[in-house]
């Protein structure tokens, strides 16, 4: 099986390709350690700025709605800003702070979350999550999917979907027009933020991209994607319910009598 495609999904135009970058952000680059920690320091500024959390607490919440006590996993935390705003905001849930670089995690443990009485912390990688199945209500992985190849995001909608009931993917949309933000990336956040921040929209995926690396996963995954202001993209992955063994039956007695399938939803 093959991931290899442009982010902007395997029909992508030629300026959408030529718009996108291999170039690694400090982020993602294990020597960059204080430029690493500045641009996460902007990125946190500018999500504050634009309300990109609120715009992830929010749909992560739509999502728990009618689940007692939930059981939350945040993957590639970074600051853990969208944990604490889900911790404050819903009274009862337990949070697993996460994410695949053991510094960023030192410092989640050294900090407020570290102390939580609902929060646990782990170093985890979203593509490969060491946790049985089923363990979480909702995975949330926010501002994340685009540091990761398309190998990486089919395996992310592939263990996020196989560890929780839900996935919840939000990240930026992908506009060369959003390229208008780059100003607002230096005033927030200085160079290695701005730096950080034009890669990442130019790396980020597409709708498009994200319905063919989820077909292509290996598990059956089902997607809703959709665009939320200021300018991100927030995708809702499942897999269905296992089919009660009564309903196979009917579903099969139908087919041998010639009767055309149905949907089983
Ligand atoms: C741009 S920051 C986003 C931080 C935070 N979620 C937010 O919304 O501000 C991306 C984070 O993803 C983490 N990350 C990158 N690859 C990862 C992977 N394979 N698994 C888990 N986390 C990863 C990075 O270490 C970094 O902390």
């Amino acid at each position: 099986m093959t991931f290899d495609m442009p982010r902007g999904g395997p029909e992508a135009p030629w300026w959408d390709r030529k718009f996108e970058t291999g170039r690694a952000e400090y982020i993602d680059r294990p020597d960059s350690g204080e430029k690493c920690h500045r641009a996460l320091r902007g990125l946190d500024r500018l999500q504050r700025l634009t309300l990109g959390y609120r715009t992830v607490v929010r749909h992560a919440l739509a999502q728990l709605d009618g689940v007692d006590s939930p059981r939350v996993l945040e993957l590639g935390a970074g600051y853990g800003r969208v944990a604490q705003r889900l911790l404050d905001r819903h009274p009862t849930a337990r949070v697993t702070v996460s994410d695949v670089n053991p510094r960023v995690v030192e410092r989640l443990r050294a900090g407020p979350l570290g102390r939580h009485p609902r929060v646990t912390t782990a170093v985890l990688d979203a593509t490969d999550i060491d946790a049985p199945d089923g363990v979480w209500d909702l995975a949330v992985c926010a501002t994340s999917a685009h540091h990761l190849p398309p190998a990486g995001v089919a395996a992310l909608l592939r263990e996020g979907t196989r560890v929780a009931r839900r996935l919840l993917i939000v990240d930026g949309w992908r506009s060369p027009l959003l390229l208008a933000a780059a100003p607002l990336m230096l005033l927030t956040g200085g160079l290695p933020h701005a730096h950080d921040g034009v890669i990442s929209l130019r790396k980020v995926y597409s709708s498009a991209a994200l319905y063919a690396l989820a077909a292509r996963c290996g598990a059956p995954v089902r997607l809703r994607t959709r665009f939320a202001p200021p300018g991100c993209l927030v995708a809702v992955a499942t897999r269905p319910a296992p089919r009660r063994p009564g309903a196979v039956e009917h579903h099969d007695n139908r087919a041998r009598h010639g009767h055309r399938a149905q949907h089983d939803g």
